[in-house]
């Protein structure tokens, strides 16, 4: 069995090594002892799941995470605490954190149960209903015993990248690592290091050695994401890399290339072709990149696709809230008679904000086509009159970064809850962490009375404690904290 592997930062060695031992027979464990040197590690190797303590020598386990989201890296991140550091693991969901354990908590069957629950969120599936879809995947899983190059083209929120983890997926390359970089994310100055790596003492600020993503992917898939942002000026570099199969880091000694054996995956949502014309993409590197060209119709030219979509969205929230969710035949064909702009995405959203607006805590949830609010249902507003500013854009659900107002499916007489939905500015939209804030914030604002709480939040007081222990919210001593 591969292991998948976690990278323990724990400043602590004996509950480090106590950590390790119980962790595994699942999973392959790595020790750091600070946040620098987990930080030094990550530059260099993949993990699945990081599990930090949040109070380490040096930078705290926090900052770490502040600091490896500013570098783009998703993994997983859980976040350990002391007694007392709600708060502060609150601040870390915010920040991008996925979880967070409390330490006197960590029953070592949970621990276990939760990581691997994790794991199993971070996977995937490419869901079809359309013969365009079937025939898209068969092609797929021909072109992926290949090492061809594989452009895949298509609108916004599509699904290119899960089609690119598919096509690695199936290929004979599974077992090796699928590396992607996101040229739209990266600065132009960065993307070279990014992909070819730097020797130490390359240019200033390269205090050590860094493989590039091309070294670190080697054996195995390399998503070239968004190659219409590739910087022009360092598209014959990329080509060459690509032809002789051979990279230089930057500073290296140009005797010694480093031979690579990778198969690369581009996407775009730009017209490629055009740029090619207009001369802003170079068409050398347009050839060699797109050997098997792969465009993914947007969602409305294939709506067989919607049911299916719906039905794997929904049981991936009923087991995440071990909840029994249904939907109402209105609300499926008010989905299917959409256009759906923003495609996949879109619709994944939709789903979710319909259920977080249709749930109250219980086991049955119904999602009925009143929860169901796209961005036409925005644009209406609008054209009514209502005031829509955005307050941020972090929440847009559509490529235009449209807002969609979810708020209108709540009834008129709960305007307070409309106006608080408008204010409120959370980065992490997660709705395991938005349903630990909102309890935080209602024991905080009851002073830990779970009763109140409880009526706050409108929910039993024995949901609230099923819930407190669920999410590892439950404080054995109640000393939860009574200020804001
Ligand atoms: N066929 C599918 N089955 C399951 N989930 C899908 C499918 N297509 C898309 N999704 C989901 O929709 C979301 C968007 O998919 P993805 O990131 O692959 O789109 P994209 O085409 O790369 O978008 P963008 O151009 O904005 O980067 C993801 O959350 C993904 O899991
Ligand atoms: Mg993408």
């Amino acid at each position: 069995m591969i292991k998948s592997s976690i990278l323990l930062v724990e400043d602590d060695l004996q509950v480090a090594e106590s950590l390790k031992q119980i962790l595994s027979s699942y999973f392959d464990v790595e020790i750091s002892t600070s946040a620098e040197q987990a930080y030094q590690i990550l530059q260099d190797k993949d993990f699945s799941i990081i599990l930090s303590d949040l109070k380490l020598p040096g930078i705290s386990g926090l900052e770490l995470l502040k600091k490896i989201r500013g570098i783009g890296l998703t993994t997983p991140f859980v976040m350990i605490t002391a007694f007392g550091d709600i708060p502060t693991a609150v601040e870390a969901t915010k920040l991008g954190a996925t979880d967070f354990l409390r330490k006197g908590d960590l029953d070592p069957k949970e621990l276990i149960n939760k990581l691997l629950n994790l794991l199993e969120d971070s996977d995937f599936e490419f869901v079809c209903g359309s013969e365009k879809t079937k025939n898209l995947l068969a092609i797929s899983r021909r072109v992926a015993k290949t090492d061809s190059t594989v452009l895949i083209l298509g609108e916004s929120g599509v699904g290119k990248e899960v089609l690119a983890r598919y096509i690695h997926k199936v290929s004979p390359r599974a077992s090796r690592p699928f590396v992607a970089v996101n040229m739209a994310a990266i600065p132009d100055t960065l993307v070279e290091a990014e992909l070819f790596g730097y020797e130490k003492g390359a240019f200033t600020g390269a205090e050590r050695r860094k493989p590039g993503k091309f070294e670190i992917a080697s054996g195995g898939t390399l998503l070239l994401d968004e190659i219409g942002d590739m910087p022009l000026h360092l598209q014959p570099k990329v080509l060459r890399v690509i032809q002789e199969k051979k990279v230089e880091r930057i500073g290296q000694s140009s005797s010694a290339p480093i031979k690579i054996d990778v198969r690369i995956i581009s996407t775009t949502n730009k017209n490629i072709e055009k740029m090619v014309k207009d001369g802003t993409f170079r068409e050398d590197l347009f050839y060699r990149l797109s050997v098997v060209p792969l465009k993914i119709p947007p969602l409305r030219e294939r709506k067989e696709d919607i049911p299916p979509l719906v039905n794997y969205f929904i049981s991936k929230l009923s087991r995440k809230y071990e909840v029994n969710i249904s939907i109402e035949d209105k609300a499926l064909k008010k989905i299917k008679e959409y256009d759906w702009p923003g495609n996949v995405r879109e619709l994944q959203n939709v789903v979710e904000r319909a259920f977080i607006l249709s749930w109250s805590g219980t086991k049955y949830v119904t999602i009925t086509s009143d929860a169901i609010v796209t961005s036409a249902d925005e644009i209406n507003l609008q054209t009514a009159g209502h005031n829509q500013e955005a307050n941020d854009n972090q929440n847009s659900i559509t490529p235009e970064n449209k807002r969609t107002d979810f708020t209108k499916a709540i009834p008129e007489e709960q305007q307070e809850l409309k106006s608080c939905i408008q204010t409120l500015s959370i980065d992490n939209l997660n709705i395991k962490n938005m349903e630990k804030i909102f309890i935080i914030k209602a024991l905080e604002r009851t002073g830990g009375n779970k009763s109140k709480a409880a009526q706050l939040l409108g929910i039993t007081v024995r949901t609230l404690r099923n819930k407190l222990k669920e999410l590892k919210l439950e404080d054995k001593n109640s000393h939860l904290p009574s200020s804001e």
